[in-house]
Order: structure tokens, then C-alpha cells, then sequence
């Protein structure tokens, strides 16, 4: 018997009752509703329900609290995460020299939130769309793990990232899911993004993901997840002694933002889980 499950279950059935006898739902809407459910597990789109409805930003705030520490925000993973990227020294080039689109260098330090020192060999697992909003796996003209590294920063917790900046997407253009924010007038784009995971041996790893400024999804994202402190700023670098310092040889954009990453562990949420899982 696990009584967190059961007061869960009787809590969303009551809700879903409520909605039926407001509503009045005939059997034909029913039916409507468990084949689009039906239709959403055969396509593996599960997830993608949950984001769009915004369950799983709002899950990944409980588990990982909100902005008021001091610590960089954490943000959902996303479907689209591949392991064993290749691994890069603490000034790294992602892209290639046929991904098209804006320069942009991503520059700054690995800090502990307990103390503010930088975090030496921190490991910076990066991965983004390339300008026209594709990852490399939905793309055959990407190589493979194009736009994607492994970072490890300097002894100063530093790390130097060129790489383009990545053109806005959308996440459900041909499923059920697609079909269903059709229907209630919503669209399916998410603002350009670059997505992070930051680890260090001495800290709780950290997943993430910084916004493109000025993008035309920034503020109607479909899965809700952006937040203010992960917006990038970006600066237009033209100037020839600048170009040199970073050694490219086009104008860019720079965006200089330190990863804060925790020190302690939360236990609460590991209780939790346990609580959930049903036997
Ligand atoms: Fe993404």
C-alpha cells in the first residue's frame, strides 16, 4: 500500500470528474480524448505532453527550487541530450566551418555557490540546434556531435565556447501533440536555446539552458521554461584587436555568464521519489 499514490490518484480523479460533469462530456468526446492518449504513447510524445502543458518545468522547479539562491537555475534536459560528446580543453570550437549564422563566444567561470571559488576541471556538457533550429541528429548535412562538447575548465574554472547562435524550433510539428495545440490556439516554437550540464566532483551536477535575447519565442516559449536570469546578454565584438584576442576572424557576438553550481544535496527530493514509485 503506498498512501502518497493513492491520495495522489483520488486527487486527480476527483479534479477530472469535476471536469466532466461541468463540461457534460459525451462518450464520443471520451473516446476523442483516450485515442489522442492512445495516439500520443504510440508516437513516444509522453513527454512532450508534459512539457507542453508545462508539467515539466513545474516538476524541475520542486525538485531543484526556484531562482532566490544564489546558485545558477536549473531547467529541464530535454529529449534531445546525447552522452560521450566529445571531450574539449577549456577553449573549445563546437561548430564547424559550415554551420552558418551568427558567431557567438561563450566565456566565463565555473563557481561554487558555497564560497564563490572557481571550480578547477569543472566539466561543461554542452549541446544546442545549429541557426536553422536542427540538432545534428535530425540533420543528415551535420556531422556527428556537431555542436556538441565536453568541456573541462582551466585551473581558474574557465572555459572559452565558440559556436554560433541557434535559430529557434519547433517541437511538435507533425504528432498528436502538434494536432492538439492546433486546436487550442497555441503554437509549438521554442525560443533559440543552448543546453548545459555542469558538474564538478565537490558540487551537485547542474542541468540547464541559456536563452537567445531578442528571439521572437522569448516570451510565449510552448514548454514555459524561460526564466530571466538565463537569458543571455550578447555584445557585437568588431574591433580588430578584439578579433585577434579570441582569435577569429569575423565579427561575433560575446556572452560572458558564470555557472554557479550547488553544494548541497537534496535530500527531500530522493524521499520523495522513493514515495513514487509504485510496486
Ligand atoms: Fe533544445
Amino acid at each position: 500500500m503506498n498512501s502518497r499514490l493513492e491520495e495522489i490518484t483520488k486527487k486527480i480523479v476527483g479534479n477530472i470528474h469535476e471536469v466532466i460533469v461541468e463540461y457534460q462530456i459525451n462518450d464520443t468526446e471520451l473516446m476523442q480524448a483516450l485515442n489522442f492518449l492512445t495516439e500520443v504513447g504510440e508516437r513516444g510524445e509522453y513527454q512532450l505532453l508534459s512539457d507542453v502543458l508545462g508539467i515539466s518545468v513545474l516538476v524541475d522547479e520542486i525538485t531543484h527550487g526556484q531562482e532566490e539562491t544564489a546558485k545558477t537555475a536549473h531547467n529541464v534536459e530535454g529529449p534531445l541530450y546525447r552522452p560521450n560528446a566529445p571531450k574539449m580543453g577549456s577553449k573549445a570550437k563546437i561548430c564547424s566551418d559550415g554551420d552558418k549564422g551568427d558567431r557567438l563566444i561563450l566565456t566565463g567561470q565555473v563557481l561554487s555557490a558555497e564560497n564563490n571559488l572557481p571550480l578547477a576541471h569543472a566539466l561543461v556538457d554542452i549541446w544546442q540546434a545549429d541557426e536553422k533550429g536542427d540538432y545534428e541528429n535530425q540533420d543528415e548535412n551535420q556531422a556527428d556531435y556537431n555542436l556538441r562538447g565536453l568541456i573541462e575548465t582551466d585551473e581558474e574554472g574557465r572555459f572559452t565556447i565558440e559556436t554560433v547562435i541557434p535559430g529557434p524550433y519547433e517541437i511538435a510539428k507533425a504528432g498528436p501533440i502538434g494536432g492538439f495545440l492546433e486546436a487550442i490556439g497555441r503554437h509549438d516554437w521554442r525560443p533559440g536555446h543552448i543546453h548545459f550540464k555542469v558538474s564538478h566532483e565537490s558540487c551537485s551536477p547542474l542541468t540547464t539552458m541559456l536563452f537567445v535575447p531578442n528571439d521572437p519565442w522569448i516570451d510565449s516559449d510552448a514548454i514555459g521554461a524561460v526564466r530571466d536570469s538565463l537569458i543571455m546578454k550578447f555584445e557585437k565584438i568588431d574591433a580588430p584587436e578584439e578579433l585577434t584576442k579570441y582569435n577569429v576572424d569575423e565579427p561575433f557576438f560575446l556572452c560572458k555568464y558564470d555557472f554557479i553550481l550547488n553544494t548541497i544535496e537534496n535530500e527531500k527530493i530522493e524521499a520523495k521519489d522513493e514515495a513514487l514509485q509504485i510496486k
